[in-house]
């Protein structure tokens, strides 16, 4: 394993075919290890470093808030919104014969931290994957992870916080990686791997 690594620091753009699961990232920074998510996959959150446990273990879900746009919830399985990775795109199975996508608002407003938007379309383009779940490679590299609050919805919201501007966060927020979990017929998977 330590030669793979290795390996991989040397040759970035080398592509490790004989691990199945790990691939060296391609638009991601060198350093960073792209993991392929399962076909088909909710997003999970695991809180980073610890408490706040109302927010962990919740699933993006889209929240309707106008024709073609949602804002990103953090509920129970059972609402949970099927995803997909396109190339890129992070994208939502609705079940429509048009597409939707992660849309990543915001960061011309000054802001520490925007709203995450599934809306109709491909949404944003550069995301990836790696252990630590799902990232976005921003061209400014604004993205400096997601935030889980209390918000308007009667539900935890999911934000992405903005790193150009590191305010101290409202007290019902924390941050939290955004994993993915298989959509297995009859049944849901694995715990917070971090
Ligand atoms: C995953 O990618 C993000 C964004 O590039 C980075 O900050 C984080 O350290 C990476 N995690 C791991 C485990 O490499
Ligand atoms: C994946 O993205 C491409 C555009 O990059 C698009 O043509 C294709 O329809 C998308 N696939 C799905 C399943 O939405």
């Amino acid at each position: 394993m330590l030669f793979f690594i290795l390996l991989a620091w040397a040759l970035p753009t080398y592509s490790l075919t004989v691990l199945p699961l790990i691939s060296t990232a391609i638009s991601a920074p060198p350093d960073t290890i792209t993991v392929v998510p399962p076909s088909r996959y909710h997003l999970k959150t695991c809180v980073v470093g610890g408490g706040h446990a109302d927010k962990e273990g919740l699933y993006a879900s889209g929240f309707h808030i106008g024709a073609g746009i949602n804002d990103v919830t953090l509920e129970g399985i059972e609402v949970a919104s099927i995803g997909f990775l396109n190339g890129t795109y992070q994208q939502f199975d609705y079940g429509t014969p048009f597409p939707w996508g992660l849309n990543m608002g915001g960061a011309d407003n000054y802001a520490a931290w925007e709203f995450a938007l599934v809306d109709t379309g491909f949404g944003s383009e550069g995301f990836f994957f790696n252990s630590s779940g799902l990232q976005w490679t921003e061209t400014e590299g604004g993205f400096s992870g997601w935030l889980a609050c209390d918000w308007w919805h009667g539900a935890p919201q999911l934000f992405w916080k903005y790193y150009f501007y590191d305010y101290p966060i409202p007290s019902s927020c924390v941050q939290v990686n955004l994993m993915p979990v298989a959509v297995w017929e009859g049944s849901e998977a694995t715990d917070c791997m971090v």
